[in-house]
């Protein structure tokens, strides 16, 4: 799996802008929907700007870290910022702790958590598919204690995909909207945006990001969540390389024998499109996914 390992984490604006602002709306609104502090389990990095950013919002804190000089450096900052008796530390890659339940010391994370923030050096797709996996167990993982959650993902944009995976995903899902619009003016609508989102010269940053929150509300659904996704957010981050950040709302519906219907529908989903931050701020986007335009 390449996932640039020599790459130590650097804030920069834009990261700053997404986690002071747009990311610290998100928590700050499942805090007040929740009416009490909020469990956290993420990879904040030595610094923990994310944990510390947020801390008001925020009870107790499990942090997964795979470089133990990180580790080391993390213990000392929740000392000096005095969280260290809200610090749980795990150690290890978080797709094989989420999938075997453990880490490397045997320790497990402490289920069911509030806001899950998985901030991860590569991409999505490996021929493994363990990232798929590993958050697909913790979606089922929260289902299992029924706890709606707040989930933040970060990841580049430099998928290995060799199965095709993206082409595959983008002809079902031709034929999963031609299945619920059935005039003929619709389909060729749907065409329209299939067909670019298929085309060589779209940027994979646009299927990444609609790839992604497809994945996100299957997943939930199919665990009886109700799941709001945001657009796909592109950014500059470390080192120049291409991110993209999603968020987005698992709303646990007890009682459901069969998969959940969400609110927002796989049509305004697909109209959700991407946003882009630059120099620290939301930007008009260069370029932007045609919508289908078609009510749900
Ligand atoms: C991008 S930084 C986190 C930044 C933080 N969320 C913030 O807002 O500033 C990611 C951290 O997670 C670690 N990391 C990256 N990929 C990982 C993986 N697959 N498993 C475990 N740790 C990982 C890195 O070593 C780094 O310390």
């Amino acid at each position: 799996m390449s996932d640039q390992r020599s790459t130590v984490f650097q804030t920069n604006p834009n990261k700053d802008f997404l986690r002071t602002e747009y990311d610290y709306s998100h928590v700050e609104r499942w805090h007040r929907k929740a009416v009490r502090r909020l469990e956290y389990l993420g990879l904040p990095a030595w610094e923990m700007l994310d944990i510390i950013c947020w801390e008001k919002f925020l009870h107790r804190f499990t942090t997964i870290e795979r470089e133990e000089n990180q580790q080391h450096l993390m213990f000392l900052q929740a000392n000096v910022q005095d969280v260290e008796h809200r610090l749980y530390s795990l150690y290890g890659e978080f797709d094989k702790i989420l999938l075997s339940g453990c880490d490397k010391y045997g320790q497990s994370p402490e289920w069911p958590y509030d806001v899950v923030n998985l901030d991860y050096f590569g991409g999505f797709l490996y021929s493994n598919l363990s990232r798929p996996k590993a958050i697909k167990k913790l979606i089922s993982n929260q289902a299992n204690f029924q706890r709606s959650f707040l989930l933040i993902i970060t990841q580049h944009l430099r998928d290995g995909d060799t199965l095709g995976e993206k082409a595959a995903f983008l002809e079902d899902l031709r034929r999963s909207l031609k299945s619920i619009t059935p005039d003929k003016g619709a389909h060729k609508k749907v065409d329209k945006v299939i067909d670019w989102y298929v085309s060589a010269g779209t940027p994979d940053s646009f299927r990444q990001a609609l790839y992604m929150n497809m994945f996100l509300r299957d997943e939930g659904e199919a665990e009886h969540f109700d799941v709001e996704c945001q657009p796909g957010i592109l950014y500059s981050g470390t080192g120049k390389a291409s991110m993209v950040h999603f968020v987005t709302d698992f709303v646990f519906h007890p009682g459901i024998g069969h998969k959940t219907a969400s609110k927002q529908s796989l049509l305004q989903l697909i109209d959700l499109g991407t946003r882009e931050v630059r120099d620290g701020t939301f930007v008009l986007p260069v370029q932007v996914a045609p919508k289908l335009g078609i009510s749900k």
